[in-house]
């Protein structure tokens, strides 16, 4: 086996997706270690999740830099300190410039809580009630320069049910976010996930489209 891929998690808040992946690196079903956590925001629950499970934390406070470059450029340095294999958005609530998501490329993934294309941006779970939407679900994607707009992964379906509120629809979807991120982090630290010239590769093989949650054996 490879050694452990080295992982940094960006966050801004809870970090439950973060736990996941701290989770599924300790039980070993994801070949890799969580090296560092880097907030946006200082004092969220998500560093607090790091710490106790004696992870590097860093916060970088956003409001303290006069611009989106100045940040991302210090950002990018500090991920860059800890030599990492994969980085992770995980609630990471930042939009990013084209010179940091271009230098990670191929290297970076996010969690969004919607099925992509559908719903990029932010209150995806109210936008897709208001739509009036059957189905609603999350998605891992390659993160490129447009925003939630990178090659998408793997995906999760649920069905919308008349009694769902905004706050319900955003737990379920965040149950079937756990699983699929961990999955995704899984396929790329064994090295079977792959970004080739905006496609992405699974074991080699070109996906046409996304994977569906529901059509795999998932290992989490
Ligand atoms: C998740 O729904 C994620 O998809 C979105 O923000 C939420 C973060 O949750 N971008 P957590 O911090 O991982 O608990």
């Amino acid at each position: 086996m490879n050694s452990p891929c080295r992982i940094v998690v960006l966050i801004s808040g809870l970090g439950s997706n973060l736990q996941a992946i701290i989770d599924a690196c300790a039980n070993k079903k994801i070949n890799g270690q969580v090296v560092a956590v880097i907030s946006n925001r200082p004092d969220v629950l998500g560093l607090k999740r790091a710490a106790q499970a004696g992870i590097k934390t860093e916060t970088l406070d956003h409001t303290k830099f006069p611009d989106r470059e100045t940040f991302d450029r210090a950002l990018k340095a500090l991920i860059e300190s800890f030599s990492p294999d994969a980085i992770l958005l995980a609630g990471f609530m930042r939009i990013l410039s084209t010179e940091f998501t271009q230098h990670f490329a191929g290297k970076m993934l996010n969690i969004h809580p919607s099925r992509l294309p559908k719903f990029r941006g932010l209150k995806t779970h109210q936008r897709a009630l208001e739509a009036g939407e059957k189905t609603h679900g999350a998605s891992v994607h390659f993160v490129t320069n447009e925003l939630d707009g990178g090659p998408v992964i793997l995906q999760s379906q649920l069905k919308i049910k008349p009694e769902h509120t905004v706050e319900t629809l955003a737990a379920d979807v965040l149950k079937q976010e756990h699983v699929i991120y961990s999955q995704a982090v899984k396929w790329f630290c064994d090295g079977a996930l792959v970004l080739n010239n905006h496609h992405v590769l699974l074991n080699g093989k070109k996906l046409d489209n996304p994977i569906q949650l529901d059509d795999i054996e998932s290992d989490f």
